[in-house]
């Protein structure tokens, strides 16, 4: 029977024995996953990052030991070693079995490997592991029209080299949550989004922007009948890519012939002084604020123009005011609009100040029942169910918009669609952006969208 060829330094026996280790581990926790016996994350980042490591950590030990072993050797001391001689059959047996077992570490480390960027890129690690800290982002972007499209789609797109980019980052960033230094909230912008270009543009395409979008906002009044008001608007969405069509509306700014850039003076990116258009032409001109100083432009931040610039929350919506967010319940039926002062009743349950959620889904769900109970007795006690959904809806509109533990609520994150809550368009469309030649950076309602 053949020996087992362990080394006979301390090191590279400690390298075999955390390679053994990891991989045994591995591979019974990779089976485990294979059959669905896992769900939890934090598990992932164990399994497929942590054993993987102390795997490859083991294998890189063994040489180094037999390479300190040597020196040794070198330094005098008695050669321990057997010498290599493939006429003898049991060297032979040691070598293939050296082969074979490197054979199979590599499958395990590129198996380990493409489990671990399969743990890292999923939404589940993104939203969760970092628990508390992107827990609003998270609940936001479950809401969203991209909650299909997973984090990674936006914030690391295509690409080895983003990904490695993102996962340095990251690393700091996840020292940051066990050392408790992050922000609350998280800061918006992101200093170093992946240009728009490289991540939406996979899946929309600017070229086929055209005409006009129509949208009904509905407003409802504080009132018994929660009394609706619209506004039919028709944005002009426009668009086009193409030399020989005219680039139009909305979507101009981003269209390959436009090259727009501009200077923010603050950290939000709400204040832009100074603006500068090139057109499809090559002609430049410039747009500066009333009152602005060269030495104010010199102070900030320079930016190219791109599809984030007005879409900065397209992942994870929060809305801008509870009334907003009460109102979008109202207008898709999750909140029952028949419910006498719902509106109401909604916004002020809502706008309360609470210490964590636990607290306000008590808090929240007594006020509403208590207000029906005492208030509308009738209503109370011949429609229950209703006033249950409506219950269910404010704990979800509170749950998914306001997040004491991040300092997240209603209109922190500034929304740069539009011009009612946040500055919005009307950080450069405010008329008072002058070119030399006497042009404007226009307000005009028209130019944007009709009213009706
Ligand atoms: C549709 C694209 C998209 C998706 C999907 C998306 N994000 Fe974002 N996210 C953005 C953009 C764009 C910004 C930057 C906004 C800015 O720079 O003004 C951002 C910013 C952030 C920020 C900084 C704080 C903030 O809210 O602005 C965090 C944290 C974040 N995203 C986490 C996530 C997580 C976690 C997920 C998945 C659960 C996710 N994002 C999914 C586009 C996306
Ligand atoms: C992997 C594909 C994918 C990527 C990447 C992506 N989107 Fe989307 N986006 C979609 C899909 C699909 C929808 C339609 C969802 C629906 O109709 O509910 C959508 C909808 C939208 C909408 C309209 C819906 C709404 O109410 O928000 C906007 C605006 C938008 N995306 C902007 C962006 C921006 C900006 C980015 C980059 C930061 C981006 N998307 C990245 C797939 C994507
Ligand atoms: C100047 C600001 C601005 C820029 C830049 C911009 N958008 Fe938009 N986009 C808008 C507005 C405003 C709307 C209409 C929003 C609404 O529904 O009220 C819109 C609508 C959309 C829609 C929904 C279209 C539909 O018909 O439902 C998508 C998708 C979209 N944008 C993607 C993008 C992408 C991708 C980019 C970058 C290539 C981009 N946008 C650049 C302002 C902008
Ligand atoms: C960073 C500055 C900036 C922001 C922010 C901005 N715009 Fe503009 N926009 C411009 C400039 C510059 C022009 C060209 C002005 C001119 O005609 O001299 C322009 C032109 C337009 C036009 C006319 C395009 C055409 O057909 O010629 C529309 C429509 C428009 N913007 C809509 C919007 C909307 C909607 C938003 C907000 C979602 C917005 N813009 C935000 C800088 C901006
Ligand atoms: C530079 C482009 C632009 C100009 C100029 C502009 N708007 Fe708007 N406006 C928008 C966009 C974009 C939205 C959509 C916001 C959204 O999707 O939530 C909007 C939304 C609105 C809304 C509905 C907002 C809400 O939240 O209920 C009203 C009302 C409105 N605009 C009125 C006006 C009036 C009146 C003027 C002229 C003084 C004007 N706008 C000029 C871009 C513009």
């Amino acid at each position: 029977m053949m020996k087992l060829p362990l080394p006979r330094n301390p090191v590279s026996l400690v390298g075999v024995l955390l390679t053994t280790l990891g991989a045994v581990l591995f591979l019974i926790f990779f089976l485990a996953d294979a059959f669905g016996l896992h769900s939890n994350p934090y598990m992932g980042i164990v399994f497929f990052i942590v054993l993987p490591s102390i795997f490859v950590l083991g294998l890189l030990l063994i040489p180094i030991g037999s390479w300190l072993h040597r020196r040794r050797l070198a330094a005098g001391k008695p050669d321990v070693w057997p010498k290599i001689d493939f006429n003898n059959p049991r060297h032979r047996n040691i070598a293939a079995m050296a082969f074979g077992l490197t054979v199979v570490n590599i499958m395990i480390v590129s198996m380990a490997a493409y489990a671990g960027v399969e743990v890292m890129d999923s939404t589940a690690f993104c939203g969760t592991v970092c628990h508390e800290v992107m827990q609003p982002q998270h609940e936001a972007f479950k809401a969203g029209a991209h909650a299909r499209v997973g984090c990674v789609g936006c914030h690391i797109g295509p690409g080895a080299s983003w990904f490695v980019k993102s996962k340095l980052s990251g690393t700091r960033q996840v020292f940051a949550v066990a050392f408790n230094t992050h922000e609350r909230p998280i800061p918006s912008p992101v200093k170093n989004l992946r240009p728009a270009r490289e991540t939406c543009e996979q899946c929309h395409w600017p070229e086929k922007f055209h005409g006009d979008k129509v949208r009904v906002f509905r407003e409802y009044a504080a009132d018994e009948k929660n009394t609706v008001t619209e506004t039919t608007l028709q944005m002009h969405i426009g668009g086009g890519q193409s030399a020989n069509r005219p680039v139009t509306g909305i979507h101009w700014h981003t269209s390959l012939a436009t090259e727009i850039e501009y200077i923010t003076t603050d950290a939000k990116r709400q204040v832009i002084p100074w603006v500068r258009l090139k057109d499809r032409d090559g002609n430049v001109r410039e747009y500066t604020a009333e009152g602005v100083t060269a030495a104010d432009l010199a102070k900030g931040e320079r930016r190219r123009m791109d599809c984030v610039d007005c879409h900065n929350r397209p992942g994870h919506p929060f809305a801008s005011t509870a009334e907003k967010a009460v109102d979008a319940a109202l207008a898709s039926g999750d909140l029952p609009l028949s419910l006498p002062f719902v509106r109401r009743e909604a916004v002020a349950a809502v706008k309360g100040t609470y210490p964590n959620q636990q607290t306000a889904t008590d808090a929240i769900a007594a006020k509403v029942r208590e207000f029906y109970k005492t208030q509308q007795p009738q209503v109370y006690m011949t429609r229950r169910p209703e006033v249950e959904r409506a219950v269910v809806s404010v704990l979800a509109i509170y749950s998914r918009n306001v997040f004491p533990a991040m300092n997240v609520t209603f209109g922190t994150y500034p929304n740069n669609i539009g011009h009612m809550d946040f500055p919005g368009c009307f950080r450069c469309h405010d008329d008072s952006h002058k070119a030399k030649d006497g042009r404007v950076i226009s307000q005009t309602c028209d130019a944007c969208h009709g009213i009706q």
